[in-house]
């Protein structure tokens, strides 16, 4: 009898979660997201101009951020860096390579001559071809990541990024927009990281945005869902998260997950507990699963081992972000994927 009940109780387990597994799958289904195919996905991370300091006139290589890395990381990927300036052919090769792309966060001009926005609009295109050929590719953008799909989606419009003043530094919560359950990015959610994200919780640290607004004038509304607003003020709610209506897996947050568990310049308010950390954790967690469904890979094992950012350092800056990897530009235009060497 004992053991029966012990069975009892556990086939009931069983069945519950095989429900919920079912539930879970034909919802993802619906959404159009294929199986997964790989395991041990490699995620491409955009770097971006390094200034020396606020004064600079030119940057001094480029840089990137490592929370970013340290978010990927522990979602379970590894993290290959993509660097600034290079030529089609390069980008080209490295879309046909990873599982899927970051653009991070940051403090550039978009319209940089061989910059992070040359390099993001050079990026969104061959990812949106990529998608239109029949490859599973998704793209991620974050705060900055976020601005720059705007801005590339409208053909480098200068318009579609406006002034959103009272927005740095502060924790918000996100307003869903009511038909939110059924976008990809939060079909799937679980309901108690749903409800963390309506409280102050999301790290906001940007001075412009996009608004339903600026996306409306730019033509921009059949080609993003918007997901999610904030603000502060009833006069001004910038779009908070979005995705690409024709492919979802392309998206973009205006918050920083990264900086909730991984950056501690104190003069920072960005939550640090127990729900922010979970909540915050989801949405580099849905990126890299989506990344699963890309089966790209590296031509060979030597070429992936190279090309990883456990080559190069990550240096501890103490400052507004703790640690940063930084690459100088090398002599070569090679499309080699380690044609930049690290400063150390
Ligand atoms: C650029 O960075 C390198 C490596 O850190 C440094 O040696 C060099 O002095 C920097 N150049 C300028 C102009 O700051
Ligand atoms: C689309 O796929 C075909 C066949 O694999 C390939 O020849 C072509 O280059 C691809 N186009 C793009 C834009 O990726
Ligand atoms: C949230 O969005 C709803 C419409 O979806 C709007 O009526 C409401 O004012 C918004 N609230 C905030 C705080 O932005
Ligand atoms: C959330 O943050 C806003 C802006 O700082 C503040 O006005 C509001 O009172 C906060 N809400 C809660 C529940 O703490
Ligand atoms: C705006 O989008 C519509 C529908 O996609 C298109 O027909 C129209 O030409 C676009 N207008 C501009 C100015 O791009």
């Amino acid at each position: 009898m004992f053991v029966f009940t012990i069975l009892g109780s556990s086939m009931l387990l069983v069945s519950v979660y095989m429900y919920e597994m079912f539930e879970v799958s034909t919802y993802q289904g619906s959404i159009g997201r294929p199986a997964i195919i790989n395991q041990r996905p490699i995620i491409g991370i955009l770097a971006e101009e390094y200034f020396e300091n606020k004064n600079s006139q030119a940057p001094n290589g480029s840089h990137i951020v490592a929370s970013y890395v340290k978010m990927v990381e522990s979602s379970g990927a590894r993290v290959v860096p993509i660097f600034i300036g290079k030529d089609l052919a390069y980008y080209k090769n490295i879309v046909n390579t990873v599982n899927g792309i970051l653009l991070p966060g940051g403090g550039v001009d978009l319209w940089a001559e061989d910059g992070y926005g040359k390099a993001a609009d050079i990026i969104y295109n061959l990812v949106l071809n990529a998608n239109r050929n029949g490859t599973y590719f998704p793209l991620f953008g974050v705060c900055l990541g976020l601005e720059v799909l705007g801005v590339v989606s409208a053909e480098m419009s200068r318009t579609v990024l406006v002034d959103c003043k009272g927005v740095e530094n502060i924790a918000l919560p996100l307003n869903f927009s009511d038909d939110y359950r059924s976008s990809a990015l939060f079909s799937g959610t679980p309901q108690h990281i749903i409800d963390s994200l309506k409280t102050n919780i999301t790290s906001n640290h940007h001075s412009k945005c996009l608004t339903q607004a600026s996306l409306y004038e730019n033509n921009l509304t059949e080609t993003w869902k918007v997901t999610s607003t904030s603000g502060v003020r009833g006069d001004l709610k910038f779009v908070s998260s979005m995705e690409h209506v024709e492919f979802p897996h392309i998206f973009g947050i205006q918050f920083h997950p990264e900086k909730v568990p991984f950056e501690w310049y104190n003069k920072n308010n960005d939550p640090h507990d127990f729900n922010a950390i979970v909540a915050n954790r989801w949405f580099y967690d849905y990126f890299v699963d989506l990344a699963r469904r890309n089966d790209n890979s590296f031509s060979n094992k030597q070429k992936e081992e190279s090309s990883i950012i456990y080559n190069y350092p990550a240096i501890y800056t103490g400052g507004y972000f703790q640690q940063i990897y930084r690459f100088q530009y090398s002599d070569s235009a090679s499309t080699n994927l380690i044609s930049v060497v690290s400063q150390q």
